[in-house]
């Protein structure tokens, strides 16, 4: 099929793919149930995340034990003025690059293992300080070893010098080089995956970074920095300087950065572009931002209702809505709107909500008083609208989980990043008119669509302006290297995180030619 071809020429052969299609292809190609996790040796020579798999229970338990046994690091303790790291990655350049791509590649895999070896460490962290659950947690770990593995063999395939054609006499060749001192500026919401999978691209691509984690997380982004050096990756290749806004805007400022992988907010990600254009001796630098969405998932009349919920929940409410891929407007056809909602209600009502450290919690607190604040103030500004919400534990930074009416799609203007869900309906027949709508709206990250009609999934892959489109499941969770993961229009600039194509934009291509 082409799908076996579009993997095989992707990432391994015709062969390996085929000799053992049903887990395989299944697993990747079915749309009914494929939140069910890949197997982790579908690429062979990347991924063996698996052990974690096998020993989830155990681990889930060890975590929630951990929890309070690994101190923060304090904050601001050992920090490095920006001017100052920028100088030492700068010194540390050369050094670095001039790494085979094999050395640089094999750093990266003792780092994935050096993650899989500290998981609980890294787990706790991410429960105490980002209050993850401990499932999310787990999550983190996975992807933060799959980007390092997925990004180690794309650099032995992909940064390899190509060997071109020219006249007789002419050798012709294309590089793929670092090109200086990288920052990467992470959000607190995947303060380990995110974080290391930006660091972890720009290293591999032969550069030294400067790395910045947001204010919330910077325990964890200290212990992978950590591990990052034990792996080999050399003092000065990798500095961090933890803090905020101001830190993150100091390092822009510097005119010696030579590219910038940014994750987080729309705004952000355009007051960073404008500070790379500021001084007219600067030179050109890449950005790579990687913002919000207003994601939404449509659904039809023949869509299984049991999935829709199911996945709806997922979707929204996992993460207590903040991942950037989570849904925030379900549009309904009109026929079943009644019918689906009142199900969502009562499926709403098995969530847990509770404590990140308690391996029961579905729905954890929100990450600061800030967004406490923000998304209560929104909630309560739209009060009759609620269609349902759920009651929380009496302290703690719990946002109810908050399912809105709206009256016109067209309404929600603004990503509200947390357990919101807005609902609105569609007429049967306007399918194409509806995503038009969704496009209009500026954002692209992610979409779904639930239907049994082979047409309407065909036209939502033709026409859906989208990084991510789901059909037939949920939209969070994408799985590096399988669902490259990042958005188009105000959500972000590309290229694919964990996808073939990123480790390219952190390279200077370089063509030789030399008359022999
Ligand atoms: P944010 O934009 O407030 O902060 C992100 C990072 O940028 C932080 O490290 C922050 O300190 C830094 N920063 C802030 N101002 C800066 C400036 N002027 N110059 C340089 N750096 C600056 O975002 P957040 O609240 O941490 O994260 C939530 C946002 O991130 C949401 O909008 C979410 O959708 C988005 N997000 C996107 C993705 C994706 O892959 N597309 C993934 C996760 C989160
Ligand atoms: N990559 C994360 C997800 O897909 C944001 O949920």
């Amino acid at each position: 099929s082409s799908f076996v071809h579009q993997l095989a020429d992707e990432h391994l052969s015709e062969e390996e793919l085929l000799a053992d299609p049903v887990s395989k292809i299944a697993a990747v190609g079915g749309t009914r149930h494929p939140n069910i996790p890949l197997p982790r040796d579908l690429f062979g020579d990347w991924a063996n995340s698996g052990g974690i798999d096998l020993q989830e229970r155990s681990i889930l338990h060890q975590t929630a034990e951990a929890i309070g046994a690994f101190p923060f690091v304090p904050e601001g303790a050992a920090t490095v003025p920006v001017g100052d790291a920028v100088t030492r990655a700068q010194a540390a350049f050369t050094g670095w690059s001039d790494q085979s791509i094999e050395t640089r590649a094999a750093t990266l895999e003792r780092l994935a293992d050096l993650l899989e070896a500290n998981r609980i460490e890294l787990m706790a962290l991410a429960v105490k300080e980002a209050f993850k659950t401990i499932p999310d947690a787990l999550g983190e770990v996975r992807e933060a070893a799959d980007f390092c593995r997925y990004y180690a063999m794309q650099a032995r395939r992909g940064l390899a010098p190509i060997a071109l054609p020219g006249p007789t006499g002419e050798r012709n060749e294309l590089r793929m080089e670092g090109r200086g001192v990288w920052a990467t500026i992470a959000p607190w919401n995947f303060p380990l995956a995110i974080f290391l999978g930006q660091t972890a691209a720009a290293l591999v691509a032969g550069n030294t970074v400067v790395a910045k984690p947001a204010p919330q997380t910077p325990a964890i982004a200290r212990a992978a920095v950590r591990l990052a050096h034990q792996a080999g990756v050399p003092q000065d290749a990798l500095i961090l300087v933890p803090g905020g806004p101001e830190v993150g805007a100091a390092l822009t400022a510097d005119p010696r950065i030579a590219g910038v992988a940014f994750t987080g907010s729309t705004p952000t990600a355009k007051k960073i572009a404008r500070a790379l254009l500021d001084g007219d001796d600067r030179p050109l630098v890449p950005l790579i931002a990687e913002t919000g969405g207003i994601n939404a998932m449509i659904v039809d009349s023949t869509a299984l209702p049991e999935q829709v919920v199911a996945d709806v929940l997922t979707s929204s409410f996992r993460s207590a809505g903040q991942r950037c891929s989570a849904l925030r407007l379900l549009v309904l056809q009109e026929e079943i709107a009644d019918t689906v909602i009142e199900m969502l209600k009562g499926a709403m009502e098995l969530l847990v909500i509770g404590d990140s450290g308690d391996p029961a919690t579905d729905v954890g607190p929100v990450i600061d008083d800030a967004a406490y604040d923000k998304l209560m103030g929104y909630r309560d500004s739209v009060k009759a609208r609620w269609m349902k919400t759920l009651p929380v534990p009496a302290t703690g930074r719990f946002v109810p989980p908050t399912m809105i009416r709206l009256d016109d799609m067209d309404d929600l203007r603004t990503e509200w990043f947390g357990p919101i869900l807005h609902v609105a309906t569609w007429p049967a027949g306007e399918l194409a008119r509806t995503i038009d709508r969704i496009n209009a709206k500026g954002f692209g990250l992610t979409m779904g669509l639930h239907s049994r009609i082979a047409r309407s999934g065909e036209l939502a892959e033709m026409r859906a302006r989208v990084g991510n489109l789901y059909i037939n499941r949920s939209m969070i969770g994408a799985v590096v290297g399988s669902q490259p993961f990042g958005g188009e229009g105000q959500s972000g600039t590309g290229p694919k995180a964990g996808g073939p194509h990123y480790l390219h934009r952190f390279c200077a291509e370089r063509s030789v030619s030399v008359d022999t």
